[in-house]
């Protein structure tokens, strides 16, 4: 623990640097500042810095079903990195998905979403990148996928098939409509924009495209995907595992804390607000929030909002429900969440009636159990929380057991979890191997 404390806190001292660097002579500050927060709102270091690597400078493997490929350094270096890049070269790349050399990228660079971005903004992150951030000499990792799949040209089939066309200079207009309007256009903006939520959100077609690029092609959108053994929840209006019970103040609280009275963020999202919400402003969060807020239900919750239910907290303090489930809870997770169920608000998050714990796929439950998570580190919650895991104290049938003791307590109702979806998943995150009885 006290080592990833100080490799974040390293981490977090090195963008610092990065983002404080003085901008070059001439070069407009004030579009540079612009650039450098829009930059934190596209979460750009998140995949292009590895952990103890230069910001920017990429090298950060993501698998493909082919192979890995590494993101590519985006400092000004001439030689390794983006320097030589024109405006239209740069804007190319991020929006259209095509590399200087005319090659098509790999949409694990979001361009599907960014294509929703303005000409004006994307002119903002160029000067950025030119101007605000130091250049790195790193040469770029080629990727391991092995020829014939490495070659590139499927790739410009996928993006005919899939990628959006760019928005153009019209819509560079501030969106039209006032008030609530104005608010709800602008967070649509931000959400299917450069924050490329939907980018974990949404649930993946064979391609492996998202199925849905905005809330226009269907309530597929924002419904939720797996990401790197994540369930990136449904961000719809679905009232128990969606966000239907959250309020826009509880949206805003998570994306700029980390936390709320409901949930703390964990997995992937533990990063994107430590890297990038929780330094929007207020403004643009509760554009966000407002915009999520329109967003009708998938129609994932077979029936009305689940209320709280005592009989669980008092079986568990009578002592008279001896199930495994019930005694491996009690073991291993009341001293944090209690036998209530009802967790301390914004320490041990709640499992009564949380999204996590009654979303469909139980995938984020069970990662969570076997490996923990650690909250993210923002300057509205700086006191720093986390889970660990069970992975080397727990068998498969035990963590089935006491997931299922949760989805189905102080008035939870959710499908029971087997060993074998257990065994599963602790395979695929690379968990520990389960203890011998
Ligand atoms: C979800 C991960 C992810 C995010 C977020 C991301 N990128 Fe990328 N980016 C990649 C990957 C991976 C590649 C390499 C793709 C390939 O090799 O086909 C890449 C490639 C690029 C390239 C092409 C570089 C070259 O060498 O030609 C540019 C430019 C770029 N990204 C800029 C950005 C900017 C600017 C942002 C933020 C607005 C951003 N990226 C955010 C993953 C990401
Ligand atoms: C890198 C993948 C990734 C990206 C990008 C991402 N998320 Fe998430 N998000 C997740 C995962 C995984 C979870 C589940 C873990 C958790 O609840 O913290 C999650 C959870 C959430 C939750 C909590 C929902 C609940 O019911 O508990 C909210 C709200 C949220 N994300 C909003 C957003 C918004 C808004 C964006 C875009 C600005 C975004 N996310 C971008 C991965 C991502
Ligand atoms: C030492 C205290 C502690 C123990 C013991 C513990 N947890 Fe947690 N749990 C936490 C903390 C802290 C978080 C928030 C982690 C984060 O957001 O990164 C959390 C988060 C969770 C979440 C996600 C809730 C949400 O929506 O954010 C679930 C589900 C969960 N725990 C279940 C369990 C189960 C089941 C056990 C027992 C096998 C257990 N926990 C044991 C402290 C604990």
């Amino acid at each position: 623990m006290m080592k990833q404390h100080l490799i974040a806190a390293a981490f977090m001292l090195a963008t610092g640097s990065a983002w404080a660097q003085a901008p070059a002579a001439g070069a407009d500050t004030q579009l540079i500042r612009q650039g450098e927060y829009l930059a934190r709102a596209g979460d750009c270091v998140a995949c292009h810095t590895t952990k103890d690597g230069k910001p920017f400078a990429g090298g950060l493997p993501f698998d493909t079903p082919i192979g890995t490929i590494y993101s590519t350094n985006i400092t000004p270096d001439k030689d390794t990195g983006i320097g030589n890049y024109t405006y239209e070269d740069f804007d190319r790349a991020v929006r259209h998905g095509v590399a200087k050399d005319g090659s098509s990228l790999y949409p694990a660079m979001p361009y599907t979403a960014y294509a929703k971005v303005r000409p004006e903004d994307v002119k903002a992150l160029y000067a950025y990148f030119m101007h605000g951030v130091q250049p790195v000499s790193q040469a770029n990792r080629d990727n391991d996928i092995p020829w014939p799949l490495s070659m590139r040209w499927p790739l410009r089939i996928w993006r005919a098939m899939f990628a959006p066309e760019p928005v153009g200079d019209d819509a560079a207009a501030a969106p039209a409509g006032a008030g609530a309007d104005a608010q709800v256009l602008r967070g649509k903006y931000l959400v299917e924009g450069l924050g490329h939520c939907s980018s974990c959100h949404t649930p993946r077609g064979f391609a492996l495209q998202e199925k849905a690029l905005t809330d226009a092609d269907g309530t597929a959108f924002l419904s939720g995907g797996v990401v790197e053994g994540w369930l990136a929840k449904n961000l719809r209006g679905d009232v128990n595992s969606g966000l239907g019970s959250w309020s826009k103040e509880d949206i805003v609280a998570f994306l700029k804390g980390g936390r709320n009275g409901h949930s703390a963020a964990f997995g992937g999202m533990a990063q994107v607000v430590q890297d990038s919400t929780q330094h929007m402003s207020d403004a643009d969060l509760n554009a966000i929030a407002a915009y999520l807020k329109t967003l009708s239900p998938a129609g994932h919750d077979d029936g009305a909002k689940l209320a709280y239910d005592d009989a669980t907290a008092q079986a568990l303090r009578r002592g008279s429900d001896k199930s495994d489930g019930a005694m491996t809870f009690l073991n291993n997770c009341a001293a944090c969440h209690r036998s209530s169920g009802k967790g301390y608000t914004e320490t041990f998050p709640q499992l009564a009636q949380s999204s996590t714990v009654l979303s469909a796929d139980p995938t984020s439950l069970i990662h969570i159990v076997l490996k923990g998570a650690e909250m993210p580190w923002t300057k509205a919650a700086p006191t720093h929380y986390a889970m660990p895991g069970f992975d080397y104290r727990l068998t498969d049938k035990e963590v089935a057991d006491v997931v299922t003791f949760v989805r189905n307590s102080w008035g939870n109702k959710a499908p029971a979890v087997t060993a074998e979806q257990v065994a599963k998943i602790r395979k695929d995150v690379g968990a520990e191997a389960a203890p011998v009885r």
